[in-house]
């Protein structure tokens, strides 16, 4: 039987239909102010779940993702990627909830165990790149002992957009 409490799980590669789909509705509504309309009507859940087959096939990273009961996030971490704030030797690349399931912790859930994973694998101090425009994610970050510690441009749709650096130092972990 399936438990009805939160639940944080390692991937499979059935989850990334539902993956890509929480990943488009979350952009769209995280974005909405911040990347064009036209980019964020564009973005296609069925081909992003092909590319979501990849990411959590890769045995170099990891992906959580959360049941509450259905899936409703999802965290994706491991080395750092990039030149940029240097040192770091972990990275969370992703982390999406539901908009309709925001601020019930279960972005707090999955990133604790993302940062587990990163800890027990010696990929300490982690890194995590946010939009600048995204105040929400800058808050989420700090609130779980994250610092900014660098900036960069990304390029999204053929315009560039400054990133923000949050890290964290080696031997963090966050909840439990
Ligand atoms: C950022 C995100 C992953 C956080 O997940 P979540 O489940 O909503 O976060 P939690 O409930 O665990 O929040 C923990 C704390 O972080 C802070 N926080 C989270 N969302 C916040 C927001 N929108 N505004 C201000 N502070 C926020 C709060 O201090 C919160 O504690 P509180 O609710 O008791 O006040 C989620 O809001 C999301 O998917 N956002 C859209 C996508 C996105 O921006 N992803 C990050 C890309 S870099």
């Amino acid at each position: 039987m399936r438990s009805l409490a939160p639940q944080v799980r390692q991937a499979r590669s059935t989850d990334a239909a539902a993956i890509a789909r929480v990943q488009v509705l979350s952009w769209q509504q995280a974005y909405r102010d911040i990347l064009p309309p036209s980019f964020l009507q564009g973005l296609d859940a069925e081909r992003s779940a092909e590319s979501w087959r990849v990411v959590v096939a890769d045995p170099r990273r990891i992906t959580f993702v959360l049941e509450a009961p259905d899936l409703v996030g999802f965290c994706t971490a491991g080395p750092a990627r990039g030149s940029e704030a240097a040192g770091h030797r972990g990275e969370v690349e992703a982390i999406y909830v539901h908009p309709a399931e925001q601020r019930h912790g279960f972005g707090t859930s999955l990133i604790g165990a993302a940062m587990e994973w990163l800890a027990e694998a010696e990929l300490q101090p982690v890194v995590v790149w946010a939009l600048e425009a995204n105040q929400p994610a800058h808050r989420f970050y700090e609130r779980l002992g994250a610092r900014q510690v660098d900036r960069r441009l990304l390029r999204i749709a053929d315009a560039l957009y400054p990133e923000l650096a949050f890290s964290w130092p080696v031997g963090a972990l966050i909840g439990g």
